[in-house]
Protein backbone atom coordinates (compact mmCIF):
# COMPACT_ATOMS: atom_id res chain seq x y z
CA UNK A 1 0.00 0.00 0.00
CA UNK A 2 1.50 3.67 -0.92
CA UNK A 3 2.13 5.94 1.83
CA UNK A 4 0.42 9.19 2.65
CA UNK A 5 2.40 11.98 3.68
CA UNK A 6 0.51 15.10 5.27
CA UNK A 7 2.27 18.04 5.69
CA UNK A 8 1.56 19.55 9.02
CA UNK A 9 4.35 22.32 8.79
CA UNK A 10 2.49 25.88 10.25
CA UNK A 11 4.04 27.89 7.21
CA UNK A 12 1.73 25.19 4.51
CA UNK A 13 -1.36 25.38 7.21
CA UNK A 14 -1.29 29.09 7.17
CA UNK A 15 -1.15 29.36 3.30
CA UNK A 16 -3.44 26.59 2.64
CA UNK A 17 -5.71 29.05 5.52
CA UNK A 18 -5.41 32.03 3.12
CA UNK A 19 -6.56 30.05 -0.09
CA UNK A 20 -9.56 28.30 1.94
CA UNK A 21 -10.74 32.56 2.37
CA UNK A 22 -13.66 33.07 0.07
CA UNK A 23 -12.15 36.69 0.06
CA UNK A 24 -8.34 35.64 -1.47
CA UNK A 25 -8.14 36.90 -4.76
CA UNK A 26 -7.41 34.98 -7.63
CA UNK A 27 -3.93 37.04 -7.54
CA UNK A 28 -2.76 35.93 -3.91
CA UNK A 29 -4.72 32.23 -4.59
CA UNK A 30 -2.01 31.40 -7.33
CA UNK A 31 0.93 33.32 -5.68
CA UNK A 32 0.31 31.13 -2.26
CA UNK A 33 -0.21 27.92 -4.76
CA UNK A 34 3.13 28.70 -6.17
CA UNK A 35 4.48 28.93 -2.61
CA UNK A 36 2.59 25.55 -1.23
CA UNK A 37 4.01 23.92 -4.50
CA UNK A 38 7.68 24.67 -3.28
CA UNK A 39 7.36 23.82 0.25
CA UNK A 40 5.78 20.61 -0.54
CA UNK A 41 7.72 19.75 -3.63
CA UNK A 42 10.96 20.20 -1.21
CA UNK A 43 10.16 17.59 0.69
CA UNK A 44 8.23 15.15 -1.91
CA UNK A 45 11.81 15.34 -3.76
CA UNK A 46 13.62 13.91 -0.58
CA UNK A 47 14.17 10.59 -1.49
CA UNK A 48 15.96 11.73 -5.50
CA UNK A 49 19.02 9.87 -5.52
CA UNK A 50 22.28 11.02 -5.51
CA UNK A 51 25.72 10.32 -7.03
CA UNK A 52 29.38 11.05 -5.59
CA UNK A 53 30.94 13.43 -7.95
CA UNK A 54 34.61 15.08 -7.31
CA UNK A 55 34.55 18.52 -8.46
CA UNK A 56 37.10 21.37 -7.78
CA UNK A 57 36.49 24.43 -5.44
CA UNK A 58 38.74 27.31 -5.67
CA UNK A 59 41.13 25.94 -3.40
CA UNK A 60 41.16 22.07 -3.76
CA UNK A 61 39.54 18.86 -5.59
CA UNK A 62 36.89 17.16 -3.50
CA UNK A 63 33.87 14.55 -2.94
CA UNK A 64 30.64 15.73 -3.56
CA UNK A 65 27.05 14.32 -3.55
CA UNK A 66 24.89 15.82 -6.44
CA UNK A 67 21.73 14.71 -8.42
CA UNK A 68 22.02 11.31 -9.74
CA UNK A 69 19.95 12.24 -13.01
CA UNK A 70 17.96 15.34 -13.94
CA UNK A 71 15.18 12.57 -15.05
CA UNK A 72 12.07 14.71 -14.00
CA UNK A 73 8.75 14.97 -14.92
CA UNK A 74 6.15 17.17 -13.87
CA UNK A 75 2.77 16.47 -14.65
CA UNK A 76 0.11 18.96 -13.90
CA UNK A 77 -3.85 17.76 -13.70
CA UNK A 78 -5.08 20.88 -16.64
CA UNK A 79 -6.55 22.86 -15.26
CA UNK A 80 -5.98 23.35 -11.84
CA UNK A 81 -2.98 21.62 -11.90
CA UNK A 82 -1.06 24.55 -13.97
CA UNK A 83 -0.46 26.05 -10.32
CA UNK A 84 1.88 24.06 -9.01
CA UNK A 85 3.86 23.88 -11.96
CA UNK A 86 6.69 27.15 -11.31
CA UNK A 87 6.67 26.04 -7.83
CA UNK A 88 8.14 22.97 -8.74
CA UNK A 89 10.29 24.10 -11.53
CA UNK A 90 11.42 26.94 -9.29
CA UNK A 91 12.93 23.73 -7.91
CA UNK A 92 13.92 21.74 -10.22
CA UNK A 93 14.76 23.85 -13.61
CA UNK A 94 15.54 21.57 -15.45
CA UNK A 95 12.17 19.29 -15.40
CA UNK A 96 10.38 18.37 -18.41
CA UNK A 97 6.51 19.03 -18.08
CA UNK A 98 3.27 16.53 -19.43
CA UNK A 99 -0.12 17.61 -19.69
CA UNK A 100 -2.97 15.44 -18.43
CA UNK A 101 -6.52 17.23 -19.15
CA UNK A 102 -9.25 16.10 -17.57
CA UNK A 103 -12.72 17.41 -16.41
CA UNK A 104 -15.38 16.36 -14.25
CA UNK A 105 -18.49 15.23 -15.48
CA UNK A 106 -21.03 17.51 -13.45
CA UNK A 107 -23.85 15.14 -13.55
CA UNK A 108 -21.84 12.12 -13.13
CA UNK A 109 -18.38 12.89 -11.34
CA UNK A 110 -16.63 10.85 -13.27
CA UNK A 111 -12.90 12.28 -15.28
CA UNK A 112 -13.09 12.93 -19.00
CA UNK A 113 -10.11 13.13 -20.72
CA UNK A 114 -9.46 15.73 -23.53
CA UNK A 115 -5.43 16.13 -23.64
CA UNK A 116 -2.44 14.02 -22.65
CA UNK A 117 0.93 15.15 -23.61
CA UNK A 118 3.91 13.31 -21.71
CA UNK A 119 7.39 13.42 -22.25
CA UNK A 120 8.77 10.75 -25.28
CA UNK A 121 11.09 9.33 -22.22
CA UNK A 122 8.50 9.08 -19.54
CA UNK A 123 9.52 5.50 -18.50
CA UNK A 124 12.76 6.81 -17.60
CA UNK A 125 11.54 9.92 -15.33
CA UNK A 126 10.94 10.32 -11.84
CA UNK A 127 7.40 11.56 -12.31
CA UNK A 128 5.63 14.16 -9.83
CA UNK A 129 1.58 14.44 -10.97
CA UNK A 130 0.40 17.75 -9.34
CA UNK A 131 -3.23 19.09 -9.22
CA UNK A 132 -4.54 20.72 -5.67
CA UNK A 133 -7.73 18.81 -5.36
CA UNK A 134 -8.21 15.07 -4.23
CA UNK A 135 -11.87 14.61 -4.32
CA UNK A 136 -13.63 11.43 -5.61
CA UNK A 137 -10.05 10.20 -6.61
CA UNK A 138 -11.37 9.83 -10.20
CA UNK A 139 -9.34 12.67 -11.99
CA UNK A 140 -6.16 11.57 -9.91
CA UNK A 141 -6.50 7.60 -10.49
CA UNK A 142 -7.46 8.37 -14.68
CA UNK A 143 -4.59 10.93 -14.82
CA UNK A 144 -2.11 8.24 -13.67
CA UNK A 145 -3.48 5.40 -15.61
CA UNK A 146 -2.76 7.19 -18.70
CA UNK A 147 0.82 7.96 -17.58
CA UNK A 148 1.36 4.27 -16.91
CA UNK A 149 -0.20 3.15 -20.54
CA UNK A 150 2.49 5.39 -21.76
CA UNK A 151 5.02 3.91 -19.91
CA UNK A 152 5.44 5.85 -16.76
CA UNK A 153 6.61 4.11 -13.26
CA UNK A 154 8.05 5.82 -10.44
CA UNK A 155 4.82 8.49 -9.95
CA UNK A 156 3.90 10.44 -6.64
CA UNK A 157 0.72 12.24 -6.08
CA UNK A 158 1.03 15.61 -4.75
CA UNK A 159 -2.22 17.89 -4.20
CA UNK A 160 -3.18 20.35 -1.79
CA UNK A 161 -6.41 19.43 0.52
CA UNK A 162 -7.88 15.57 -0.43
CA UNK A 163 -11.23 14.14 0.84
CA UNK A 164 -10.60 10.73 2.79
CA UNK A 165 -12.77 9.40 0.10
CA UNK A 166 -10.37 10.53 -2.55
CA UNK A 167 -7.29 9.21 -0.99
CA UNK A 168 -9.11 5.70 -0.30
CA UNK A 169 -10.04 5.16 -4.01
CA UNK A 170 -6.15 6.64 -5.30
CA UNK A 171 -4.34 3.95 -3.03
CA UNK A 172 -6.59 1.45 -4.06
CA UNK A 173 -6.24 1.93 -7.95
CA UNK A 174 -2.45 2.47 -7.80
CA UNK A 175 -0.75 1.65 -4.69
CA UNK A 176 2.19 1.90 -5.92
CA UNK A 177 1.98 5.77 -5.65
CA UNK A 178 2.82 7.72 -2.77
CA UNK A 179 0.68 10.63 -2.17
CA UNK A 180 1.54 14.27 -0.11
CA UNK A 181 -1.11 16.40 0.54
CA UNK A 182 -1.13 19.58 2.86
CA UNK A 183 -4.54 18.96 4.36
CA UNK A 184 -6.75 16.10 4.37
CA UNK A 185 -10.71 17.58 5.05
CA UNK A 186 -13.29 15.82 6.05
CA UNK A 187 -15.52 14.75 3.67
CA UNK A 188 -17.44 15.41 -0.13
CA UNK A 189 -20.63 16.77 -0.42
CA UNK A 190 -23.13 16.07 -2.63
CA UNK A 191 -22.19 17.57 -5.61
CA UNK A 192 -18.72 15.61 -4.72
CA UNK A 193 -17.07 19.51 -3.46
CA UNK A 194 -14.66 18.65 -0.68
CA UNK A 195 -15.80 19.70 2.59
CA UNK A 196 -14.65 22.63 4.04
CA UNK A 197 -11.99 22.75 0.88
CA UNK A 198 -11.62 25.84 -0.75
CA UNK A 199 -14.48 25.31 -3.62
CA UNK A 200 -13.54 24.96 -7.61
CA UNK A 201 -9.94 25.21 -7.46
CA UNK A 202 -10.02 25.90 -11.54
CA UNK A 203 -12.23 28.85 -10.85
CA UNK A 204 -10.22 30.02 -8.55
CA UNK A 205 -6.60 29.87 -9.81
CA UNK A 206 -7.82 31.20 -13.51
CA UNK A 207 -10.19 33.83 -12.25
CA UNK A 208 -13.56 32.42 -14.16
CA UNK A 209 -16.27 32.35 -12.09
C1 LIG B 1 -10.83 19.52 -10.26
C2 LIG B 1 -9.48 19.32 -9.64
C3 LIG B 1 -9.20 17.87 -9.91
C4 LIG B 1 -10.58 17.25 -9.83
C5 LIG B 1 -10.71 16.54 -8.53
O1 LIG B 1 -10.74 19.68 -11.63
O2 LIG B 1 -8.51 20.19 -10.14
O3 LIG B 1 -8.61 17.64 -11.17
O4 LIG B 1 -11.52 18.32 -9.92
O5 LIG B 1 -11.92 15.88 -8.44
P1 LIG B 1 -12.04 14.30 -8.40
O6 LIG B 1 -11.01 13.82 -7.41
O7 LIG B 1 -13.44 14.07 -7.93
O8 LIG B 1 -11.81 13.75 -9.77
P2 LIG B 1 -12.02 20.03 -12.54
O9 LIG B 1 -12.62 18.77 -13.05
O10 LIG B 1 -12.90 20.96 -11.78
O11 LIG B 1 -11.38 20.73 -13.79
P3 LIG B 1 -10.56 22.11 -13.88
O12 LIG B 1 -9.25 21.94 -13.16
O13 LIG B 1 -10.39 22.27 -15.35
O14 LIG B 1 -11.39 23.21 -13.27
N1 LIG C 1 -12.64 19.98 -7.60
C1 LIG C 1 -12.44 21.18 -7.02
O1 LIG C 1 -11.87 22.09 -7.64
N2 LIG C 1 -12.85 21.34 -5.76
C2 LIG C 1 -13.44 20.37 -5.05
O2 LIG C 1 -13.81 20.58 -3.89
C3 LIG C 1 -13.65 19.13 -5.68
C4 LIG C 1 -13.24 18.97 -6.97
Amino acid sequence: MSKVYIFDHPLIQHKVALMRKTDTSTKDFRELAKEIAMLMGFEATRNLPLKEVEIETPLCSTKVNMLEGEDIAIVPILRAGLGFVDGMLALVPNAKVGHVGLYRDPDTHEPVEYYCKLPTDIDKRQIFVVDPMLATGGSAAAAIDFIKQRGGKNITFMCLIAAPEGIEVLQKAHPDVDIYIAAKDERLNEHAYIIPGLGDAGDRLFGTK
